[in-house]
Parts: C-alpha cells; sequence; structure tokens
C-alpha cells in the first residue's frame, strides 16, 4: 500500500507539530492548577498529556517554551518548581469555555481563576486548589521534571497522591466509572477542534495462552 512519508529528522518544527497533534487524537485536557512561592492561583490547559503509570501513579505533561521575555518558561512550570505541586482538573463540556480563557497569555500576576470565573476548592494533600467545576481532580507532586529540545519544554511527570470525583460518577464499592455521568472532551487537530464521548464500543481482551486476560495494561 503507498504511503506519504515525513522524515521527522529534517522536517519544520511547525510541521511536526501539526502533524502529530493531528494524528494522536483524541488527547485528554488537563487543566492544571498551580500556586507560585506567594500561593497566587494559576490555571492553564494542556493536552500533551496522560496517565502514564499506576504503581507508581504517574501522569505526564508536556509543556512547551514561552517567547524569552520572562524566564523562557510557561507559568505552570515556573510555579510547580516553585512548589512543587499541582493539581490536573479533567474537562468537561461544560467545563470547555473557561478552560479555553486560561490558554491565554495572562501575565504571571494575573489570578486566571479569577479571570476565568472559577471557583477554587480547596485540595486534600496539595497546596494548589483545584477546580470545583472539574468532575475529577487529580492532586499531584512533582515526580520528575525533564528539560526537552532547545525551547525551555518540559516534560513533567507528576505522581497522584489523591483523586476527587464529583458525585455520582465513580461507585466507591466497585469502582466503576458511569460513562454516562462522566463525559470528558477530547482535543483534536488545531483549529478549535475537539470531541465529545457520544459514541462508544466494546471488545473483550482475548484470553492469552495463560487464561490471563488482566483487565489491567
Ligand atoms: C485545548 C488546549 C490544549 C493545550 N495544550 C497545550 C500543551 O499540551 N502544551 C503546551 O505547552 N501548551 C498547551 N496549550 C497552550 C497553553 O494552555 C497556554 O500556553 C497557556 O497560556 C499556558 O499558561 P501558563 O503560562 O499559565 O502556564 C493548550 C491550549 C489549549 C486551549
Amino acid at each position: 500500500m503507498s504511503a506519504v512519508h515525513f522524515d521527522f529528522t529534517t522536517l519544520p518544527a511547525r510541521d511536526r507539530y501539526k502533524l502529530l497533534v493531528s494524528v494522536v487524537v483524541p488527547r485528554p485536557i488537563a487543566l492544571v492548577t498551580t500556586v507560585d512561592a506567594q500561593g497566587r492561583a494559576n490555571a492553564a490547559p494542556f493536552s500533551f498529556f496522560n496517565v502514564v503509570s499506576d504503581d507508581p501513579p504517574l501522569l505526564v505533561l508536556g509543556i512547551g517554551g514561552r517567547e524569552p521575555r520572562r524566564d523562557g518558561h510557561k507559568d505552570t512550570v515556573r510555579n510547580i518548581g516553585e512548589t512543587g505541586e499541582f493539581v490536573v482538573n479533567l474537562v468537561d463540556e461544560p467545563l470547555m469555555e473557561q478552560m479555553n480563557i486560561c490558554a491565554i497569555d495572562f501575565p504571571p500576576d494575573v489570578d486566571e481563576l479569577a479571570a476565568a470565573g472559577l471557583t477554587p476548592i480547596a485540595s486534600a494533600r496539595v497546596r494548589p486548589p483545584g477546580l470545583e467545576k472539574s468532575p475529577v481532580r487529580l492532586e499531584c507532586r512533582k515526580y520528575m521534571s525533564i528539560p526537552v529540545g532547545p525551547e525551555w519544554r518540559t516534560l513533567l511527570i507528576g505522581e497522584v497522591l489523591a483523586m476527587s470525583v464529583r458525585d455520582g460518577i465513580v461507585s466507591p464499592d466497585t469502582l466503576h466509572v458511569d460513562p454516562d455521568a462522566f463525559s470528558p472532551v477530547g482535543r483534536l487537530h488545531g483549529g478549535g477542534w475537539y470531541l465529545r464521548l457520544t459514541d462508544r464500543m466494546r471488545m473483550d481482551r482475548v484470553t492469552g495462552l495463560d487464561g490471563d486476560a488482566s483487565s489491567r495494561a
């Protein structure tokens, strides 16, 4: 079968971005809340985001650099560098417009929660607040921060210390999540495209030769 081939070792960064964010879809959105050393709150969305381990429970954020007019880092990276803590607020449809406001490049001293009209809610294990409106909040401690590339990019690995889930989404007994009660949006390619979780399919895991169809990854 013929195919169009792209050599990523010679392709300009802008084109690599365009291709990658269009094919690795949908991506979940982490609306990350942090505080700086003075306790001022910040919120920003990131779709270079996923969970990457359950033991230890780790998630990763891919955070780009900023024009070097400040220190080259986005406020989220700078704040996590100062405090070592953050909260990932998962984003559903009612939260989208405010999530979009949080993506504006506000100066570091602007409280983005107030700018977006978002109500903070105290976290149990970390200093940064979560967002009351978010259906699921993951309280995280910095596990590792890896600088990548020439332009202040950072892979931020966080360890999940606690999770808060809005009532009615998860059964405390079975830990089953009701997919009709939890509807996170997914990020698609550029041009402002997103996806709803309205069309699901299921397939049973094939049993291995040893008869073990593990439900873990
Ligand atoms: C849906 C969405 C996803 C985004 N994903 C990322 C991302 O994965 N990495 C990134 O560096 N910026 C991403 N951005 C842009 C940041 O949110 C934006 O640069 C923000 O101003 C950073 O804020 P901060 O300086 O307060 O950390 C995304 C924006 C939107 C709207």
